[in-house]
């Protein structure tokens, strides 16, 4: 009985010297920082929508404005504006594109530098039926973030 109690704990104990030995050779054993985030891990989207935007949420999801009426076959613009709040274009933090899919293919990628004043534009686009565009952004500091919209024809 004693020998079992004993094992469990030089087990635990080598447990724990090995993870506290590759701590600080390994990232993911690194205690997480709650203020950290890794924005280029991955398409980031509003994680509650839409009553709760985060701040980096409402200065990056792309916010979309389509008219009334569309009818298929013809043209209309779709205005595309990276924020709810128009996100900066510094030298040091801008957006670098904008891209509009349909399904799987692309419309439009619109690229920008920090020349540029705004982090928009507007896109001609045609739709033979109702469908759902999806919309794309990078930020180069903050990553791609995604939202799409579903328009009736
Ligand atoms: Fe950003």
């Amino acid at each position: 009985m004693q020998d079992t109690r004993r094992r469990t704990f030089l087990k635990t104990l080598g447990i724990s010297a090995l993870t506290a030995g590759l701590t600080p050779l390994i990232p993911s054993l690194k205690r997480a920082n709650a203020d950290e985030v890794d924005w280029f891990q991955g398409i980031n989207r509003v994680k509650d929508p839409p009553m709760s935007l985060t701040p980096k949420e409402k200065g990056h999801v792309p916010s979309v404005q389509v008219p009334d009426g569309i009818k298929s076959g013809e043209p209309f613009n779709l205005a595309i504006q990276i924020g709810e709040n128009l996100h900066p274009m510094t030298a040091n933090h801008f957006i670098q594109w904008i891209e509009v899919y349909l399904g799987t293919d692309m419309v439009v990628r619109v690229e920008f530098s920090p020349l540029c004043p705004q982090a928009k534009t507007t896109i001609p686009v045609a739709l033979k039926e109702a469908a759902t565009l999806r919309i794309l952004s990078r930020c180069n500091l903050h990553g791609i973030w995604e939202t799409t919209r579903k328009i009736a024809v």
